[in-house]
C-alpha cells in the first residue's frame, strides 16, 4: 500500500467525468487499498479516486454511524455507485479533503440508498443516513466533477467556524 497525492481545488482533474470501472483485477483493488491508507492518514471520511488523479468511477465512504467499529472497518467501497433512492433534507456543514480549510453549508437528502459494486464487480446496495448520507452524495459528486463549493448556500468564515467549533466542544 501507498499513500496516494490528494488534487486540490484548481486541478483539472477535479472537474472532470469519470469512466466505469470494468476491471476489477489487482490494479482495482492496489487503487482501493491505497485510498484507504490516504484516506485514514489524512483523517477523512470519504475519497473519490478522481481525487488521487484516477478517473474511474470508485469511492471509500466511512460509516461514522457505526460507532463500534474502527476507522478502518467503518470504510465502506463502492465501485460505479448510484443513488437509487433518497429522503429527507439535512442542512450542515460539510468540507472537502481536495479543497483543505474550506467549509460550507450544504443542504443533501438525511438518508440515501445506493446501489453499487464491490472490488470484485458483486452488485450490493447500501444505505446511510446523516453524515453518511452527505459523504455517499458528496463523494459521488467527485465523479462528475462537481464540488461541494458549487451548491454550497454560504462558505464559512474564518469567524463562523471558530464559532461553530466552539458550540461543538
Ligand atoms: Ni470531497
Amino acid at each position: 500500500m501507498a499513500l496516494r497525492n490528494i488534487r486540490e481545488d484548481g486541478d483539472a482533474i477535479l472537474l472532470k467525468h469519470s469512466r466505469p470501472v470494468t476491471d476489477f483485477n489487482k490494479r482495482l483493488h492496489t487503487l482501493l487499498d491505497d485510498m484507504r491508507e490516504t484516506l485514514l492518514a489524512a483523517d477523512g471520511v470519504g475519497l473519490a479516486a478522481p481525487q488521487v488523479g484516477i478517473l474511474r468511477r470508485a469511492v471509500i465512504v466511512m460509516d461514522t454511524n457505526k460507532v463500534d467499529l474502527t476507522p478502518e472497518e467503518q470504510i465502506i467501497e463502492l465501485i460505479n455507485p448510484q443513488i437509487v433512492s433518497s429522503d429527507g433534507e439535512q442542512t450542515g456543514q460539510e468540507g472537502c479533503l481536495s479543497v483543505p480549510g474550506v467549509y460550507g453549508i450544504v443542504t443533501r437528502p438525511e438518508h440515501v440508498v445506493v446501489k453499487a459494486q464491490d472490488r470484485f464487480g458483486t452488485p450490493f446496495t447500501v444505505e446511510g443516513t446523516g453524515l453518511t448520507a452527505r459523504c455517499f452524495c458528496h463523494e459521488i459528486d467527485h465523479l462528475d466533477g462537481h464540488l461541494f463549493t458549487e451548491i454550497a448556500e454560504h462558505i464559512l468564515t474564518q469567524e463562523e467556524l471558530e464559532e461553530m467549533n466552539r458550540e461543538q466542544e
